[in-house]
């Protein structure tokens, strides 16, 4: 398959429609000066083959794709046991929502939505992880240096007020360890590291590799069925309260952020990101789904 001319089609196809339809997250003030006439989409095969077009290479506000992340670190660190305190079932609800912790008695839904996050940083911090272990990990991962951006992380602190709200109650259940202001403070900087689809693509190469390092096949990141665990934590709960859509429309685990970016994993054969500022109504970028679904089209490739 000519990759290259695929991406280069899509990108065709989309940049017309840019600042059409959609809006930039206006809720961070940091992310809300962001140009919407922006479009990027990059490629990387498990043999390490590349492919990108359009803003490919510019750097963006990764916001909960971080999430995929801080996930494979903790289960790294702590295997099962993880899963005491965050559960595996799709929400249903918006990523910032409160409704079903207190039925749940403050045990989050996942770790993809901001309580399960929340969730998740908190374990980090106990094994002695922070925001620069991440960034350790990224950047080995895409194998080029990763940075956040501290305007950013000032931004979430400062409006953050709903996951404020969030790490509070789940705090009152005794289900974070850490006092709340440091495990909010790594979740706020873990949001603000920048990364640009070619190096997302990279990063998250080991999910498309049964585990395994994406530069060094000797290395496991995760064993293989940890991988396939996050695929599937992916699928279900990646894109919140629209992951049904996602699964119909694209058949593909993906996980987005607010910043605009969407990564996509092809089990066994690549990863893709996709990136334009201007998000639906779900927080998923509009032209970002757009650009997934004309991928999904052009190649068959699909998990189901
Ligand atoms: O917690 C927040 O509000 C953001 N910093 C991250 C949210 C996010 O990216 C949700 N994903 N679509």
């Amino acid at each position: 398959m000519n990759f290259q001319a695929i991406l280069d089609d899509i990108d065709a196809a989309v940049r017309p429609l840019l600042g059409a339809q959609g809006q930039v997250a206006s809720y961070i003030p940091a992310l809300a000066r962001v140009s919407p006439q922006q479009f990027g989409i990059a490629l990387r095969t498990r043999d390490g083959l590349e492919a990108a077009s359009g803003d490919a290479a510019t750097p963006f506000s990764i916001q909960s794709m971080s999430k995929l992340f801080s996930l494979t670190m903790a289960m790294q660190h702590l295997g099962d046991t993880l899963w005491q305190r965050i559960g595996r079932e799709p929400s249903g609800n918006p990523f910032n929502s409160l409704v079903q912790l207190e039925n749940e008695q403050g045990k989050p839904r996942n770790p993809f939505i901001n309580a399960g996050a929340i969730a998740v940083a908190d374990r980090l911090l106990s094994h002695g992880d922070g925001v620069g272990s991440l960034l350790e990990m990224l950047s080995d991962l895409c194998n080029e240096p990763v940075h956040l951006d501290p305007e950013v992380a000032r931004s979430e602190a400062e409006t953050g007020f709903r996951n404020h709200a969030v790490a509070n109650f789940m705090k009152s259940f005794g289900k974070l360890d850490n006092p709340v202001a440091a495990v909010l403070d790594l979740y706020f900087h873990q949001c603000a590291i920048r990364m640009s689809c070619q190096q997302m693509a990279r990063a998250a190469g080991y999910l498309c590799r049964d585990g395994h390092h994406p530069y060094r096949t000797d290395v496991a990141v995760v064993t293989e069925s940890q991988a396939r665990r996050v695929n599937a934590l992916m699928l279900t709960c990646g894109t919140y309260d629209a992951a049904g859509e996602f699964a119909y429309r694209i058949g593909l685990p993906c996980k987005s952020g607010v910043g605009g970016g969407i990564v996509a994993v092809v089990p066994d054969q690549l990863t893709l990101c996709v990136w334009s500022p201007a998000l639906d109504a779900s927080g998923n970028s509009l032209l970002g789904m757009h650009a997934l679904e004309l991928f999904a089209g052009r190649t068959g490739l699909s998990i189901f």
